[in-house]
C-alpha cells in the first residue's frame, strides 16, 4: 500500500491487517507515557483545506505519539491565496523533507490526483463526497471491539446519505468486511446505486439493529434546500431515546461528529450509556498511527 485514498476496492484481509495493528497500537493511549521511537525522523504533513476537529487533531497526535515531526499546513495565510496550485503547495512541502501527506479537501478526488502526483504517500483526511477511509476503518475496529466481530451485524446508516463521505467509506468498508448494511432517510438524500438496502422509514431501517451510526445533516453542502425544515427531519428522522428504546434496545450508537445536536440525534441518546461516539473519537487516535506506521514503514518497536 502506496497511500491510502479510500476503502471501496481494499480487500478484507488489508482491513483486517490494518485493524489488528490499530488495536495493538491503542495500548499506547493507556500509557503513562504516550510516546514510541517507531517513526523517529519521519515528517508528516497535515494539509487541511476544510474544517476538522477529530481527524486533524488526531493524526496530529498520532503522528507525534510515534515520534514524528507534525506540521500543520493552514490554507488561510498561506501561498494558496495567491493562487499557488495545490502540486506547487505539495512539492515545495515535500523538498523541505515531508514524508507522508494528510489531506482534506472539499473537491471529491484531489488526494487521488496528489497521490499520482507526489512519490511520497498521501492519506485522505476525508475529500468532498467520496470518501473519508480513516473515519470508515475507525468505525469498524469501534464495531469490531464492542461487539467481537464486523462480520454478520446489522448496520443501519441513517440520515444524509447523500453528502456523506463517511457513509460512502463505512459501506464500503462494512461491506467487505460482511456487515448487513441499511441505509435509511429522506428519499433525496439517500443517492441510488450502493450496494447496500434502503429505506425512508426509520422504524423498518433501525428496528433490531447492532449498530446505527448517526450521520449529521450536511446544511452546508444543501445548495437545493433538499431538507425543507429541521423539525420536520428530527420528526421523522431524528434518533430519538424511546425511538431506540423500542425498536434498538441493543444497539451501539455512533455518530463521526460533528453533530446537530436535537436534529439527528438528541442529547440523551449521544451522552447515554448505548454512546460509543467518544470511543470512536479515542479508536480515531489509534486507526491513525496505523495508517501511518503501515505507509510509513515504521519499526517493529512497539
Ligand atoms: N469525523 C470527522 O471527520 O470529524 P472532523 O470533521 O472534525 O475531522
Amino acid at each position: 500500500m502506496q497511500d491510502f485514498i479510500g476503502l471501496q476496492g481494499l480487500e478484507a484481509g488489508e482491513l483486517t491487517e490494518l485493524l489488528t495493528l490499530a488495536e495493538t497500537l491503542s495500548d499506547i493511549l493507556t500509557r503513562p507515557i504516550k510516546k514510541v521511537p517507531t517513526l523517529r525522523g519521519k515528517a508528516i504533513a497535515n494539509l487541511f483545506f476544510e474544517a476538522s476537529t477529530r481527524t486533524r487533531n488526531s493524526f496530529e497526535l498520532a503522528g507525534k505519539y510515534m515520534s514524528a515531526d507534525v506540521i500543520n499546513f493552514q490554507a488561510s495565510g498561506s501561498s494558496v491565496e495567491k493562487g499557488e496550485t495545490l502540486y506547487d503547495t505539495a512539492s515545495n512541502l515535500m523538498a523541505m523533507g515531508i514524508d507522508a501527506v494528510v489531506m482534506r479537501h472539499k473537491v471529491g478526488g484531489s488526494p487521488g490526483l496528489l497521490a499520482d502526483l507526489l512519490e511520497i504517500p498521501v492519506i485522505n483526511g476525508g475529500d468532498g463526497m467520496h470518501e473519508h477511509p480513516t473515519q470508515g476503518l475507525l468505525d469498524l475496529l469501534t464495531i469490531k471491539l464492542h461487539r467481537g466481530r464486523v462480520a454478520g451485524q446489522k448496520v443501519a446508516i441513517v440520515g444524509d446519505v447523500l453528502h456523506s463521505r463517511v457513509a460512502r467509506s463505512d459501506i464500503w468498508g462494512l461491506s467487505i468486511m460482511g456487515a448487513e448494511v441499511t441505509i435509511v432517510g429522506p428519499p433525496n438524500l439517500l443517492p441510488p446505486g450502493l450496494p447496500v438496502k434502503t429505506t425512508t422509514d426509520l422504524e423498518t431501517g433501525i428496528r433490531g439493529a447492532h449498530v446505527i451510526q448517526v450521520l449529521r445533516l450536511q446544511r452546508e453542502r444543501q445548495a437545493g434546500g433538499e431538507i425543507p425544515s429541521l423539525r420536520e427531519y428530527r420528526e421523522r428522522w431524528g434518533l430519538t431515546q424511546d425511538r431506540v428504546d423500542r425498536w434498538a434496545p441493543e444497539a451501539l450508537i455512533m455518530h463521526p461528529g460533528p453533530q446537530n445536536r436535537g436534529v439527528e440525534i438528541d442529547s440523551d441518546v449521544l451522552d447515554g450509556l448505548q454512546s460509543m461516539v467518544l470511543d470512536q473519537v479515542r479508536l480515531g487516535v489509534a486507526v491513525r498511527m496505523a495508517v501511518l506506521y503501515r505507509l510509513l514503514g515504521g519499526h517493529n518497536e512497539i
